[in-house]
């Protein structure tokens, strides 16, 4: 089997038998091992989002970070599969050069054999562009790169490590940006249901819906208008039942 730099980002296969590695730097998995990496990115990023704008002929989309890139193959492999005449435009910042550098090598799901190619491009020319689908890799600070954005994105795929060990990507302040950057419609997945996430989205006057999903554990879907069909979580009495409990605030990170 094909690895990542031993040391600082060793591979772990995960429950579904598709590969994650572990962070050093974050001491995180990149992926749920009990969920399956595949199926974490599929199901609880890349099909709620589609389905959700199955009507759009143009996905604008923003994962959260890079990574190992599962978010972007799975995207790719996804609309080629059921939404081919969609037109595509990915968007991901990253952080760590060390990662990027090794992804060349890292073993990937057989179904994604046919656009590691493109994978590739991205890697070295930090954008891939064809008639149907561009997808942008911007190498530096997520916080910098969202707020160049406006009223641009409609969906979000909101994949960082946890607030605990990646702050900074789950404050009220992050979520302030993520929320200009959007569209009106626009909606963003992730697999936290921590309160305090659900406490930032919702000072940012998203509605937030618990979701379902018989492959992976229940995770959040946040929408800037209400999903009609779908009863989102009463956040008021939430707030009541547990006062204590706090938003993240880039004010209470060092
Ligand atoms: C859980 S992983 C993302 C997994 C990825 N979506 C995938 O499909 O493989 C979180 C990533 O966020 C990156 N990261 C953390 N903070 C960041 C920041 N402020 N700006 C850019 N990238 C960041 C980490 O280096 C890590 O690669």
């Amino acid at each position: 089997m094909k690895n990542l730099s031993a040391t600082t980002h060793p591979l772990f296969v995960s429950a579904d038998g598709s590969c994650t590695a572990y962070s050093e730097q974050y001491g995180e998995h990149y992926h749920s091992l009990k969920d399956g990496a595949l199926n974490e990115t599929l199901h609880k990023h890349v099909i709620p989002g589609f389905t959700l704008k199955k009507e759009k002929k143009e996905l604008h989309i923003l994962d959260i970070c890079f990574g190992l890139g599962l978010n972007t193959l799975t995207t790719l492999w996804y609309y080629k599969t059921h939404a081919p005449d969609t037109k595509l435009f990915l968007y991901s910042p990253e952080l760590d050069e060390e990662l990027l550098a090794t992804l060349t090598s890292f073993n990937y799901p057989e179904i994604f054999q046919p656009f590691l190619p493109i994978l590739h491009v991205v890697l070295q020319e930090g954008c891939y562009e064809d008639k149907q689908c561009r997808i942008e890799l911007f190498r530096g600070d997520a916080r910098e790169y969202v707020r160049t954005f406006s009223d641009r994105f409609d969906i979000v795929y909101q994949d960082a490590f946890s607030p605990a060990k990646n702050p900074t990507l789950w404050t009220v302040e992050y979520f302030a940006d993520i929320h200009k950057a959007m569209k009106k419609d626009a909606v963003l997945t992730t697999y936290s249901i921590a309160l305090p996430v659900r406490l930032a989205l919702y000072r940012n006057d998203f509605y937030l819906y618990l979701w379902h999903d018989e492959k992976v554990r229940s995770f959040t879907v946040a929408s800037k208008k209400p999903l009609l069909e779908h009863t989102p979580l009463d956040m008021e009495h939430k707030i009541r039942c547990n006062p204590n409990i706090l938003p993240l605030s880039d004010t209470q990170i060092a």
